[in-house]
């Protein structure tokens, strides 16, 4: 560190002696010119290399060390997670470096690798720090050594946004620890498939939680935008989660309707909150890749929402205009479509400087255009310090990454990301009453608690379901029977050892689920680009629990999964099922401290969970004749609701009332509703609002969320909780796409999770 930062100082120095001879300190070195004039300084001084390096991203040296070793040119072709690049190696990047040819990189994983290459682009002529990204998605956890808090879908359950701003102001701080200063999250994807790998990755399946979750993580990233803050990417734009048969980047085929009420407002939110970075989708919408889509980031993004940040491309989705799309005849010619759509910054490639380039040499692309990408990317740089602060301090690193207060937060978030989905008087459990437990499962002793966007972490740094147990309740002998990481490989053997064990034992606890550990890319069964056909569970892991719950004990089964699981069978014939998601590092202790009663749950379902695949479309805010003719055979409800969660305590909902039983358009209406503590123990209740607009010129959803409150309540306490309905709230686009309050009656409904028979209901009449 003090040898980059001298060496900084001295070509600072040079560069300020050398302008000062030819008259006048450069203004873009200046840290206290206003940040406007720093930008047009510099780019004035730019040649055209230079700024279409700028907007270009590569991955990191010893990222591509390690794949030209390990892959052929056509794993290259069907691997979406690694890369290197044929013909070039890792030094022709390092080159280009230190030529300023390079904006940005990706998948850069220590703070070492990331001050070598900040040394480099010092080194250029102009010395133009590079912004490194990184996928920190839940915590930064991508990279070794970082604190590992649940996935976005947990998170989302737990309805509460402090945490989630929270988290993300300590993941910020992380990565600035290790001179990172851009992640790619958060992903604010309305997820409506649980087929498609990624539902780990969301805030789940409802606009406006996904839109309070993005914000408040948004907001906990980005601060003021300064040198302790991180910049925030709003992804993936758009409609990339409802994908037309269930796979990663699959078409999309959406009405602008739906587009507008369902899957832009988490984006139009992000940006209201000031995202200054956003990413396009894999998928093409109606049939125009969203790469090259004009309408999308010039007409919306530009236009309605007056973005001002940059758009950067997803992996190698440029690319894919000309390979996969096919809507360009060639690599160059999609480099074109996408910059006059309105891209930004290309990740990640060879080819960018040297096409780019021509186009604007042959009079195709203006240079003006260019130096309206270049601005954004500047200004981001200029505002987050890096040319003051180009490096981080590899003495001081681990003083900020894992440490206590980060390691608090990471296990309160996993206290109330665990939903608890079914409880027959099982739990909590009592240590005197059962001595001897089988422990057994996929996931009860394995660091793939720890969810998709995570490395492996050190052993130190994370609790097991089968450790926190033995933890959590020291007098209990755990049998632990091990069924291997593997879901697809199951053996017929372990099985039944386990069914034998469980002969022996008091309880059994089956701890199954999805894999998603990134190190076993193509072993997984969920996350990204990892979609399936069908959401049951995998392999031999039904029978597992079938033949452990034959042995009479009682058996609980903890799914630790990224998407929504159709385990009908342990919903019928267990006595007890919790859904942990995908945790992070303290989720087996979280789990445990469940089970055994420390910890009262208080999570609720972000997404309903269907009963099969079969069932997909299955959202709880769907249009009113979607089950007018149910399903025959098989229900056509959900196994679980949106919204749904038990505690050990109860709670009692009464006197839903307004203030008012009629107002204008355009006026507010207060609604509140008393909520009691009618348990034993103290605990947190999520009291939820739900609208539907009884009669309208276009069909409305059977209800939609519209508000949220996350309270506590010691034992015999009631609370009144107050919801404010503001006009947006009773909102919806008239048949011309146009935003309108109608005339007439909506129904109010509170209550304790989207199912009707939990929600009580009131009206109010809008009059004209
Ligand atoms: C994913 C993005 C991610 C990028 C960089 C892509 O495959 O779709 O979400 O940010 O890789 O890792």
């Amino acid at each position: 560190m003090k040898y980059y930062s001298i060496v900084h100082t001295l070509i600072i120095a040079s560069m300020i002696s050398a302008s000062c001879s030819g008259g006048g300190a450069p203004v873009y070195l200046d840290a206290s010119a206003p940040v406007e004039k720093r930008v047009e300084d510099l780019l004035a001084r730019m040649t055209l290399e230079e700024k279409v390096g700028q907007m270009n991203q590569f991955v990191g040296l010893e990222h591509i060390r390690k794949n030209e070793a390990a892959m052929s040119a056509e794993d290259l072709r069907n691997n979406t997670a690694n890369a290197f690049y044929p013909g070039f190696t890792a030094d022709s990047v390092a080159e280009w470096t230190r030529q300023g040819l390079v904006g940005s990189f990706l998948h850069v994983l220590t703070i070492e690798e990331a001050n070598y290459l900040q040394s480099l682009a010092m080194e250029s002529r102009l010395g133009i720090p590079v912004i490194f990204g990184i996928d920190a998605i839940h915590g930064n956890a991508n990279a070794p050594d970082n604190t590992v808090y649940p996935t976005n879908i947990g998170l989302a359950s737990s309805f509460d946004t402090d945490l989630a701003f929270r988290i993300a102001r300590e993941t910020a701080a992380e990565m600035r620890a290790m001179n990172m200063h851009w992640t790619f999250n958060p992903n604010v994807e309305v997820a409506r498939d649980p087929r498609w790998g990624r539902v780990g990755e969301t805030f789940g399946e409802d606009p406006y939680l996904v839109s309070k979750m993005g914000v408040a993580t948004v907001e906990g990233y980005q601060g003021d935008l300064s040198s302790d803050d991180v910049l925030a990417c709003v992804k993936h734009f758009v409609g990339g989660s409802q994908p037309i048969n269930g796979t990663n980047g699959s078409p999309t085929d959406l009405s602008e309707r739906t587009i507008r009420e369902v899957f832009f407002p988490p984006f139009r939110e992000g940006v209201r909150a000031g995202a200054m970075s956003l990413m396009t989708a894999h998928n093409e919408l109606n049939g125009i890749p969203c790469h090259s889509n004009e309408w999308l980031m010039e007409d919306v993004l530009r236009g309605e929402w007056d973005f001002k940040g940059f758009v950067v491309s997803d992996w190698m989705d440029i690319e894919h205009i000309h390979d996969l799309h096919a809507t360009a005849e060639n690599l160059k010619e999609a480099f074109y479509q996408s910059i006059m759509a309105g891209m930004d910054m290309h990740m990640h490639g060879v080819y960018w400087n040297e096409y780019v380039c021509e186009l604007v040499r042959e009079g195709r692309i203006p240079e003006s255009r260019i130096d309206e990408s270049v601005r954004r990317i500047l200004d981001i740089k200029f505002r987050l310090g890096l040319f003051e602060q180009p490096y981080a301090d590899e003495s001081t690193t681990m003083n900020v990454r894992l440490c206590e207060a980060h390691r608090k937060t990471a296990l309160e978030a996993a206290r109330k990301s665990v939903v608890l989905l079914k409880n027959e008087g099982l739990l909590p459990l009592s240590p005197e009453k059962y001595h001897r437990v089988l422990v057994t499962g996929i996931n009860a002793d394995d660091h793939n608690i720890l969810g998709d966007w995570s490395a492996d972490q050190r052993p130190e740094n994370v609790i097991t379901v089968l450790e926190g147990l033995r933890m959590i309740s020291p007098e209990t002998d755990f049998v632990f029977v091990d069924q291997g990481w593997d879901p697809r490989n199951m053996s017929e053997n372990r099985v039944q050892r386990a069914a034998s064990v469980a002969n022996t034992c008091d309880l059994n606890i089956v701890v199954a689920g999805e894999y998603m550990y990134r190190g076993r890319w193509s072993e997984r069964t969920s996350g990204e680009d990892t979609d399936r056909s069908d959401i049951a569970l995998v392999g031999l892991q039904d029978e597992l629990i079938k033949k452990v719950a034959a042995s009479g004990k009682p058996t609980i089964l903890v799914l630790i999964s990224g998407r929504p699981l159709g385990t009908e069978w342990a919903a019928e014939h267990l006595p007890a099922l919790l859904n942990a998601w995908e945790p992070g590092m303290y989720g087996g202790q979280a789990i445990a401290e469940i089970l055994y009663g420390k910890v009262n749950p208080s999570a609720k379902l972000a997404v309903t969970i269907p009963r099969s695949a079969g069932q997909v479309q299955m959202i709880y805010n769907h249009k009113p004749s979607q089950y007018f003719h149910p399903y025959a055979v098989t229900p056509s409800t959900p196994l679980y609701p949106f919204g749904y969660g038990l505690s050990y305590s109860r709670y009692e909902y009464s006197d839903l009332v307004t203030d008012r039983n009629e107002i204008h358009a355009g006026d507010s209406v207060e609604v509140s509703v008393k909520v009691k503590n009618t348990g034993k123990i103290a605990g947190d209740e999520i009291v939820q609002l739900y609208i539907r607009d009884r009669y309208s010129q276009v069909t409305r959803p059977v209800k939609e969320l519209k508000d949220f409150a996350r309270i506590s309540l010691e034992p015999g306490e009631s609370r009144t909780v107050r919801f404010t309905v503001t006009p947006d709230k009773l909102e919806f686009l008239d048949k011309n796409l146009n935003p309108i309050v109608e005339p007439g009656e909506f129904i109010l409904m509170a209550g304790p999770s989207s199912a009707d028979r939990d929600l009580l209901k009131t009206t109010v009449t809008v009059i004209r």
